[in-house]
Order: structure tokens, then sequence, then C-alpha cells
């Protein structure tokens, strides 16, 4: 399966699927086809570029309809017809019409057991709400924000002595191994079409 990686931001999830990739970990990833941003300053296209990956910045024009500049979006991913879309650290909500293109094979990391604290900011929102565990969630992207169908989840425990930035550190360590092993889930196809999405069929 082609896949295509979605950024707006450092990129250290896209880093570990870039390496994994490298290393042969996928068992049914044919070609990681791009690495697109919405920040043309985007850290993660310098990594994705030195480690000799396509990067496709499409910034967002000032006073761009968000339609119009996912029509760009869509015009540049187009001649590499990628089958799933990753999105590791992008920031912007994708339309129902971009999501009903790739029907059901978008895929997210978001940095909190879903469906609580979902939006911006989910590791400080739950250190805030005093939670004693948190952790990170990949989930299938449909019109609801970080409300998708869950495929795996990590949980991280929150220490007395932990601040903000230690927990949110532990929780990253997570991400990075959750979202490798949820690609090669979904490509390897351990998942099987039900209701418009691809469901979880067996778990590693
Ligand atoms: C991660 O915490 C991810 O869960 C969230 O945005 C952050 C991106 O980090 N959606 P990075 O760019 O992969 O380092």
């Amino acid at each position: 399966m082609r896949v295509g990686i979605f950024i707006s931001g450092t990129g250290t999830n896209m880093k570990k699927i870039l390496e994994k990739y490298r290393e042969g970990y996928f068992s049914a990833v044919s070609d990681i086809s791009f690495v697109l941003s919405d920040k043309t300053s985007a850290q993660g296209l310098k990594t994705a570029s030195n480690l000799g990956f396509k990067t496709i910045p499409v910034p967002r024009k000032p006073g761009e309809k968000r339609l119009d500049h996912e029509n760009r979006i869509l015009e540049a991913i187009r001649p590499f017809n990628v089958k799933i879309i990753v999105l590791a650290g992008f920031m912007r909500i994708l339309s129902p019409k971009f999501i009903k293109k790739f029907s059901g094979y978008i895929i997210n990391i978001h940095p909190s057991l879903l469906p609580a604290f979902p939006g911006v900011n989910a590791q400080k929102q739950a250190f805030d709400a005093g939670v004693k565990i948190s952790g990170c969630t990949t989930h299938f992207v449909d019109e609801t924000l970080d409300g998708g169908p869950v495929i795996l989840q990590r949980a991280v425990k929150r220490n007395d002595s932990d601040t903000l930035e230690s927990f949110s550190k532990r929780i990253l360590v997570e991400e990075h191994k959750l979202l490798p092993e949820t690609l090669d889930i979904v490509t390897a196809e351990k998942f099987r079409d039900y209701c418009g999405y691809i469901k979880v069929e067996k778990h590693k």
C-alpha cells in the first residue's frame, strides 16, 4: 500500500515511521510517497528531506478558504495515488469531502486516551485535570474532532513528581511506538471493511 504523511511541525512521529520503513518494519507498505505540510517552515519537512523522502509544502494562502486550500492539497498529492494518509501532528481539521475521498483510510495519532481530552493541548488538559493515567490513541479520522473509531491505545501513568513536560515526553515516547504499529496493522489488512471504515479484526 502506498502511504502519504501529513505534518505541521516537528515531525518526530513522522520520523519514526520513515525510519521503521527504512528498516523494513512494515510488511505491506510498498512506498511512503511523500510528506506534506501546511507549514513551509515545519522542521519535519527538513527531516524528511534529509532522509531522502519527497516533501510537499502546501501553505494556506492569506485569506484562502479552507476548501480551496484542501483542493490544492488534493491536486498536489493526486499523482502519488496513495491509499492511506497518516496524520502525524497535522494541525488542520479536514473537511468531510476530503475524508470521504479516502473513505476511511486516514489515521491520526492523538496524545490522550480518547474520548477523553480531544482537541489541542491534550497533554495539558489531562495534566490540569489531575488524572493519574493518560496516554495516546490512534484512530480512523471521521468528520468529528478526534472522534473516529479507535484503533490502538497506550496508557501512560502520571507520577507524583511529573511536570507537564516530563509527562508529555513519556506520552510522546509511547506515540512513537503506537503510530508505526498502527500503520502496520492497518496496511497489513488485519482489518476488514465495516460500515465504511476499516474495522479492527485482530490486535497484535
Ligand atoms: C503529537 O503529540 C501528536 O499526538 C499530536 O501532535 C504532536 C506531534 O508531534 N497530534 P510530532 O510533530 O510528531 O513531534
